[in-house]
């Protein structure tokens, strides 16, 4: 195999598609339906503009991409997977040792198309989330950027698909359709995980979901590029490629939006969000209230701290942790503990338990960490305006459905309180409908002027790929 991916078959790919009739006569009838749920749930009334895009045309981390005006229907969404490394191993688990597995290993078949599935549902299920935001982007660069992220998650659905369609016969097929019937929100038929239920109703929202739950996949991905059925870890090692940009668009949108706001807050030295507002830029108490919402809604779809279900993925192979293969230790974590937090007699408390069943908390931990990075480069941009305000973290247990802290009511400074208590304070940590009233009336119409850039944030540094800010990134035609 090469690492050059064939663009004379109707599905790019660099997996030798041609040579197997039945799977490629397979994917040729999901395409359409594709295209469908394209047409109907892909960025709206987007179909004909011409857009300045990246494309995968290889999978050498060097020049892996061109960059040119696609209209997004044209797209060329195909499957990519890393080149194999030769003698790769399952590197941790009861199996440490084994060559990795090149076919599904009989006994694990259904636990590894749960993994696969539950991936797979989170990449439409973003697109759909995101689709009317185009309507009202704050520049022709964000617009592109959108539409970027939205064109990729389309390509990470096509990944998933590819190794259900591949791996796992008719139910694979089956579980194949059903990706696109699920849709985010819907009463009936939702997506399968919380975070990718809940709308994304503005740019804010946007670049927090970008930056927070783009990034939750990251390390979703990371854990599956540690698998030992070696056709997931190679497709998730190419996913992760694309991933990057998605996470940047959401770490410089926040930090665009902060540095505006604290910008005009030094400006017109004021400290009111009243004011602040009437400024037309987004005052940094509503973006801290976003933050919280959508750390904590992220921090859940890691799942429960205590989880046999993550033991099992870890023991048998399926799932490593972050970075697997750099951890100094053996592998197996039969005698290791781990701490997980929780609540004991009205206060916040830290337990020690088996590793193996931590194994969600500290994937969650290791997201935290690299949140916290970006959060602080954040706070270097209003710093550097002279403005004294600080954007953190809230306590890991605030706000949380899943895991130790469901059920109890923790403040951001992880102090227990009563239901009554918390909700008394709730508009205070939470965006409030007055929150999403403001925000959304200042993102009512789109800036569609090449260099142009809505009040609310401020320019990017630098264009995309070679390109001034000033480029034309979207023709409407
Ligand atoms: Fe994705
Ligand atoms: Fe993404």
């Amino acid at each position: 195999m090469t690492s050059n991916i064939d663009y004379i078959d109707k599905i790019p790919n660099n997996v030798d598609l041609g040579r197997d009739r039945v799977l490629q006569r397979a994917l040729e009838h999901w395409q359409p339906a594709y295209m469908g749920w394209w047409y109907d749930m892909g960025p709206n009334e987007s179909h004909n503009y011409d857009v300045y895009l990246r494309t995968a045309i290889s999978v050498d981390p060097e020049g892996w991409a061109v960059f040119d005006y696609v209209k997004m229907p044209q797209y060329r969404w195909g499957i990519f997977l890393a080149p194999p490394t030769g003698d790769r191993l399952v590197n941790f688990g009861v199996n440490k040792g084994q060559a990795a597995w090149q076919d599904v290993p009989g006994e694990y078949r259904s636990m590894l198309r749960r993994l696969i599935v539950t991936q797979g549902d989170t990449e439409p299920a973003s697109v759909e989330q995101q689709r009317m935001l185009g309507m009202c982007a704050p520049s022709l660069y964000d617009l592109r950027n959108i539409y970027q992220v939205n064109v990729e998650e389309g390509r990470h659905l096509w990944a998933m698909v590819y190794l259900l369609h591949r791996y796992f016969g008719r139910d694979g097929r089956e579980e194949a359709e059903a990706l696109l019937d699920r849709r985010s929100g819907d009463v009936d038929n939702p997506r399968i995980l919380g975070a990718f239920n809940e709308p994304t109703p503005d740019w804010l929202a946007f670049y927090m979901f970008t930056f927070f739950t783009d990034r939750d996949g990251k390390f979703q991905l990371s854990s599956l590029a540690e698998s030992g059925f070696d056709p997931l870890a190679r497709t998730c090692r190419f996913m992760l490629t694309e991933e990057a940009h998605h996470m940047f668009v959401g770490e410089t949108g926040i930090g665009r939006i902060v540095q505006r706001t604290a910008e005009v807050m030094a400006e017109h030295k004021i400290e009111d969000p009243d004011k602040v507002r009437a400024l037309g830029v987004i005052d940094l108490q509503t973006v801290q209230r976003y933050l919280n919402f959508h750390y904590s809604v992220t921090l859940d779809l890691f799942g429960g701290d205590v989880s046999s279900n993550a033991a099992s993925f870890y023991t048998t192979g399926l799932k490593g942790r972050y970075e697997e293969t750099k951890i100094d230790d053996d592998h197996e974590l039969t005698d290791a503990t781990y701490k997980v937090g929780g609540v004991r007699d009205g206060r916040v408390i830290d337990e020690e338990i088996p590793a193996l069943n931590a194994l969600n908390e500290r994937l969650r931990d290791d997201y935290i960490g690299e949140v916290q990075a970006g959060v602080d480069r954040w706070n270097k941009a209003i710093e550097r305006t002279g403005i004294q305000f600080q954007l953190r973290l809230p306590h890991k247990g605030f706000h949380r459905q899943i895991g130790n802290f469901a059920g109890h009511h923790i403040s951001p400074d992880g102090e227990v309180l009563t239901e009554a208590q918390w909700n008394a304070h709730r508009d205070e940590w939470m965006p409030s409908a007055a929150d999403y009233a403001f925000v959304q009336a200042m993102m009512t119409g789109r800036v569609v002027e090449p260099g142009k850039f809505a009040n609310w944030i401020a320019p990017p540094r630098r264009g995309i790929h070679t390109q001034p800010i000033d480029f034309e990134y979207v023709r409407f035609n």
